[in-house]
This record gives structure tokens, sequence and C-alpha cells, in this order.
């Protein structure tokens, strides 16, 4: 069995080291045509790294009525309005003067789901999770702005 299972081995080994031959090959032919062909200019565009340069205008955020629609399932919404005066501190969310259980009525904002209102372990709450405070890991808005390269992404059908 002991020999049988070194054989094995060996002949395992040997099967790795074709493979690592053919990403080697594989990595050679991707070297003389290179898959991502287009050339991404960031925002500081040509200024050196130990140069100071310009800051970028901030892009306006898109304000859009009736909310803007996900592209596939349980994505967090995207913001449909601006957030610019909006804070998130230690002591104070002020989505939640519009958001929370108290003011969604009045302010008529969408009341988060249930699931924000949960632990971990699935014990139902009263206020948002702590787990859930920091809004805009989640939640975030859109801009009016130039795409920095091409994309063809589309929504997966619901
Ligand atoms: C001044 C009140 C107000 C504040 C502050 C506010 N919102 Fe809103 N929010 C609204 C209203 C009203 C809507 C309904 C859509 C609309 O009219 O823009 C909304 C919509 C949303 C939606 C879309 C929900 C959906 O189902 O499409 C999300 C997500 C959201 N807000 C997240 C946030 C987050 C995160 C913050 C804090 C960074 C925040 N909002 C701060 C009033 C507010
Ligand atoms: C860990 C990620 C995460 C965080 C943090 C988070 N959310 Fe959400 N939120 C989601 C996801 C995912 C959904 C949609 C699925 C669901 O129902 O849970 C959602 C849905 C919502 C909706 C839409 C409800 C509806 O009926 O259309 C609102 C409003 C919302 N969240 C507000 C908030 C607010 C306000 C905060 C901060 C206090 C927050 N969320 C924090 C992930 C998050």
């Amino acid at each position: 069995m002991r020999c049988q299972d070194r054989v094995g081995l060996g002949e395992l080994a040997m099967k790795k080291i074709n493979v690592a031959l053919a990403f080697g090959v594989l990595s050679v032919s991707i070297q003389a045509t290179p898959l991502f062909a287009e050339t991404v200019q960031s925002l500081r565009g040509d200024i050196p790294v130990e140069k100071p340069a310009e800051i970028p205008p901030v892009p306006r955020t898109m304000a859009v009525d009736g909310g803007i629609d996900v592209n596939y399932e349980d994505q967090p919404p995207l913001i449909p309005h601006s957030i610019d005066k909006t804070r998130i501190t230690l002591n104070q969310n002020s989505c939640l003067s519009c958001h929370s259980r108290e003011y969604s009525k009045t302010e008529n904002a969408v009341r988060p789901p249930k699931s924000h209102y949960k632990t971990r372990d699935g014990k139902k709450l009263k206020q948002i999770s702590t787990g859930r405070y920091f809004c805009t890991q989640c939640h975030v808005p859109q801009a009016y702005t130039k795409p920095l390269v091409q994309n063809d992404f589309k929504s997966q059908p619901e």
C-alpha cells in the first residue's frame, strides 16, 4: 500500500509540473498579447507622485426620483439623493434623522428593512443594529461622471 501511495504521489507531482509548464507557456502568450490594452489614466493625470496635484472637482451627486434600480439580487439599494451634508460619526448618524422608525413617516423616507434591526444571530433589536450603523459602508450615492474605462456591464435580470 505504502509503495502504491508513493507512486501515486509521484504521478501527482508530475501532473503538477505539467500544469506549471502549461501555465508558463500561457503566461508567455499573455505577455505577447496584453489582455488590458486600454491605458487607464489616474485622476492625477501625468503629474509625478512626488509633485502636488490639483484636487479634482467633487462631482455632483445624482438625485433620482423614485430610487435607482438595483443591478442584482440583494444589492444594497443605491442612495438616490445627495448626502453631502449628512454625517455619520460615533455619536450621531444623520441618516437616521430621516430613515429611523421614528422619523421615516414624517420625512417620507424609506424605512430600513427588518434585517437592519437584528443582531448577527437573528435577535430582534429596537435600535438599528450596530453592524448596520455605518450606512455608507454598503449604501452609496451616484454621481454624474465620465467613466474612466469603457464598461459594457449589464444588470442581472431579476
Ligand atoms: C433629509 C432626509 C434624509 C436623509 C438625511 C437621508 N435620506 Fe435617504 N432617503 C430620503 C428619502 C425621502 C428617500 C426616498 C427617495 C427620495 O425621494 O429621494 C430616501 C431614499 C434612500 C434610499 C433608497 C431606498 C430604496 O429602496 O431605493 C437609500 C438606500 C437611502 N435613502 C439611504 C440613506 C443613507 C445611507 C443616508 C445617510 C448617509 C440617508 N439616506 C440620508 C431621505 C433622507
Ligand atoms: C452591511 C451592509 C448594510 C449596511 C451597513 C446598511 N445597509 Fe441598508 N440595506 C442593505 C441591503 C443588502 C439591503 C437590501 C436587502 C435587505 O432587505 O436587507 C438594504 C436595504 C436598505 C433600505 C431599503 C428598504 C426598502 O424597503 O427598499 C434602506 C432604506 C436602508 N437599507 C437603509 C439603511 C440605513 C439608513 C443604514 C444605516 C443606518 C443602512 N441601511 C445600513 C445593506 C446594508
